[in-house]
């Protein structure tokens, strides 16, 4: 039935639709051609409860692909990947009768104890942005809609649901609103989550500055808002910040306190129609969906049917999902994600003819994605053991360690054995990583290190064999200090139910790491940029370290790190040549065109990530000037090429791409200057540079009495009304060099002494040619000047 542009409902049931009817759906008025929207987690896959879907309980929903978490497939730097991962996740969502998929998570990974690191992509918005926009693209386009989460600034777990994050306004625009604008812009997402915390005061549910002023006025966002589960504390004030849905259902409250409000007259009924219009949109946008659990995948767990599942709901449209090839994908996408940190004396990829010990609980018993609202129930799920065993036949397993608490006595035992045979082999390959409970949603981590258990182990094990390969599971970054004792790590992230399959390609060669670091991973916690400003207290959090998060703050103030972002090796190797920068137009309109050649100059195919980064003109340290990051991302490009193969990369930066948010104008600004930029395999490995001279697009400041004189004197028009005003109050009173030139460019001079002195602060000094009277002149000329 077509939704009528206003369907005939009453104020209650207008009401009633703006909250859910249920955790996952929102209220249904079949009469008025008004069906149920299923909403279903997200990000990696799709959490459509099994039953009648009325409870949180994790674990209880639809078989469904487990494709990697964020934290891997960021590592893949691949836009055109994120994209089939999203078309995949939306053909499972429609075949299990989901509208919309909640996700991509977009917050920025400020510390790396947030518990939930595993759900977001980077430390850099640029990166996150452009992956959540690719994947949102996708998924819409196969007839579902995303919702980005958790608009913003939700980047720590701890009271994630009251936490006030105290953020300066450049810092928010630059870095934490930065990839949700981006999946604004270019992907117009069909809702955007709000998050639990306060941002600046004023719960993000129910802010409405960054839910209108940010979100809908400034990007033009028209879709729906709805909240994150639970997020609502005051209903009507969440509507009238710009929150339609509030979900899950509040068991009437909601409708109860709009009602209220409306009593009361805080709220208008042309507010409740807007959001009303709103969700309608919504649903015209999904397709009639099948019955809800009529798509289940019907794999079975040796994987050995087609595992083809098809939508078979009375009377709609069928949608299927090929779940034998999105395993598949999820395998490609685990490999394509997967870091190789270090690899001494090329000792990765291993031949298969040697004998092989593989050890550790974790390859057994695989960590593959992260713990709370995201976790899928797998398709089918393949261990590291299992496809190193498809492999490499005959292969020695010992498990090293327990996941649970184990009692130190079995421990040494399963040390000794495991120890055993690691000698006994050629090559060891251990799997270490961070147990379930060391992260999740809800909570943070206390520690960065790995369980001493498994340090012990790998002490052991190195000892009894050098040729020993690290390969970790985890979702968040852990210490590495272990890893100066083994030639080779490789980081697996949380790949997903084909993880272990891609690992054995990756570690015996027949498919390439292909990830690089989307964060940075530290030394030492003690050196991480919200160290000391985290977790906050007195339900405070601030972001003291400003824009230096990640690697911004690494490479701005110089210090060494474990390994950089962008980092990772390949099983070949590439060159970069001939770089160009040039610039076109002029002004605002200038664009800067980056070429350079990569060429594959290894034995082997491969692919690389080349990274472009810029630095502002001025950014050397102590300069009276806004502070720039001494290095940011502005570009990367995926390239795969064959032994010998060179390729052209282009960029295209556009002026606010290289610009900085000036909070005082609330605008994007250019300095004007020469801008370095980098062509690099990561933040510290540039390997070319150039410059590109822009002509600055710096607005003039808008002027007030509590301007200094400093901005009066830099305003010609302003400098020359200032002057003569003072010129004239010094005629009538002191009788000083007033009228001359000479005497009016003197007392430009002395006025230039106190610079940094605002006018109306001037005025109070005893004896000051500026009064009050001068003051209110010369707000009044500022005033016409405006035309208001
Ligand atoms: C999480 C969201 C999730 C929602 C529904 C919340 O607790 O923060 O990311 O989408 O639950 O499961």
């Amino acid at each position: 039935m077509e939704i009528p542009a206003m369907p005939d409902l009453t104020l209650e049931e207008k009401l009633e639709l703006l909250s859910g009817a249920g955790f996952w759906e929102t209220a249904a008025f079949p009469a008025q051609g008004i069906r149920a929207l299923v909403l279903s987690d997200g990000p990696h896959g799709v959490r459509r409860p099994a039953g009648d879907g009325a409870g949180l309980e994790l674990g209880e929903s639809l078989p469904a692909t487990c494709f990697p978490a964020e934290c891997a497939t960021a590592c893949s730097w691949d836009r055109s990947l994120l994209a089939e991962l999203g078309t995949a996740v939306a053909h499972e969502a429609r075949a299990q009768g989901v509208d919309v998929l909640l996700g991509p998570g977009l917050n920025i990974k400020r510390t790396p104890l947030c518990g939930r690191n595993f759900e977001y992509f980077s430390e850099d918005p640029l990166l996150a942005g452009e992956l959540g926009a690719a994947w949102t693209a996708a998924v819409q386009a196969a007839g579902v809609g995303a919702s980005p989460k958790h608009f913003a600034a939700n980047n720590q777990e701890a009271d994630r649901m009251r936490v006030d994050a105290v953020v300066d306004q450049r810092t928010l625009h630059e870095i934490y609103l930065r990839a949700f604008e981006i999946v604004v812009r270019t992907a117009g997402p069909w809702t955007v989550m709000a998050a639990y915390n306060k941002v600046n005061g004023l719960h993000a549910a129910e802010n409405p500055w960054l839910l209108g002023t940010v979100l809908r006025d400034t990007w033009g966002y028209e879709g729906v808002v709805v909240s994150d589960w639970g997020a609502v504390t005051d209903r009507a004030a969440a509507l009238a910040a710009g929150l339609d849905l509030e979900m899950p259902s509040s068991g009437g409250l909601g409708v109860r306190e709009l009602a209220a409000a409306l009593d009361a007259g805080t709220i208008t009924e042309e507010l409740v129609n807007v959001s009303v219009e709103r969700i309608l949109a919504l649903m015209r946008r999904a397709p009639v969906q099948p019955d809800a659990g009529a798509g289940t995948a019907a794999g079975t767990a040796d994987g050995t049917s087609a595992g083809r599942a098809a939508g078979t709901a009375s009377g709609t449209a069928g949608a299927e999902a090929d779940y034998a090839a999105h395993h598949d994908l999820a395998r490609r996408a685990a490999a394509a994600s997967m870091v190789l940190l270090q690899n001494d004396g090329g000792i990765l990829p291993l031949s298969s003819e040697g004998t092989l010990a593989v050890i550790g609980e974790l390859a057994r018993t695989p960590r593959y994605q992260g713990s709370g609202s995201s976790r899928v129930n797998p398709v089918r799920l393949v261990t590291p053991l299992d496809g190193l065993q498809e492999l490499v036949p005959g292969l020695l397993f010992e498990p090293g360690y327990v996941l649970s608490r184990e009692s130190p006595c079995a421990g040494e035992d399963l040390v000794e054995m495991a120890a055993a045979a690691a000698a006994a082999a050629d090559t060891a390959v251990v799997f270490l990583g961070l147990p379930d409970a060391a992260e999740s949603e809800g909570y943070d981590r206390t520690t960065l290190d790995l369980p001493d258990a498994q340090l012990e182990l790998l002490t052991a094990v190195t000892e009894a064999n050098p040729r020993t390969v690290v390969v970790l599971s985890n979702g968040g970054v852990v210490n590495m200090g272990w890893a100066a004792d083994v030639p080779a790590v490789l980081e697996a992230w949380l790949p997903g139910e084909a993880g272990g399959g891609a690992v054995a390609d990756v570690l015996l060669g027949r498919d390439e790491p292909g990830g690089r670091l989307a964060e940075t991973v530290p030394l030492r916690l003690s050196d991480t940029p919200a160290y000391g400003n985290y977790p906050g207290e007195g339900g405070t959090v601030r972001y003291g370290e400003g824009l230096l998060v990640g690697y911004r703050w690494y490479d701005t103030r110089g210090m060494e790190v474990a390994y950089p972002f962008g980092h990772g090796y390949s099983y070949t190797s590439f060159a970069y040549s001939d770089l160009g920068v040039r610039v076109v137009g002029a002004g605002s309109g200038q664009l800067v065109h980056v070429e350079l050649t990569v060429t594959n100059t290894g034995g082997r195919a491969g692919s690389d990530v080349v990274q472009l980064y810029s630095g502002a003109p001025g950014d050397d340290a102590g300069q009276q000037r806004p502070l720039h990051p001494r290095r940011e991302l502005r570009g990367f490009e995926k390239v795969r090429l064959e032994p010998g193969e060179s390729r052209t990369v282009e960029f295209r930066l556009d002026v606010r791409s290289l610009s900085r948010y000036e909070p005082v104008t609330r605008t994007w600004v250019a300095d004007a200057g020469e801008y370095r930029l980098e062509i690099g395999a990561s933040s510290r490995d540039i390997r070319l540079a150039g410059v590109a001279a822009l002509d600055g697009t710096v607005p003039a400041p808008l002027l007030g009495i509590g301007s200094s004189i400093e901005e009066w004197l830099a305003d010609p028009e302003a400098a020359a009304a200032l002057v003569s005003a003072l010129s004239e109050a010094g005629g009538e009173g002191a009788g000083s060099a007033s009228g001359s030139a000479s005497g009016g460019a003197q007392l430009a001079a002395s006025l230039a002494l106190v610079g940094s002195m605002p006018l109306n602060r001037l005025a109070r000094f005893p004896g000051s040619p500026v009064t009050p009277e001068l003051l209110k002149r010369l707000e009044a000329a500022l005033k016409s000047r405006r035309g208001s």
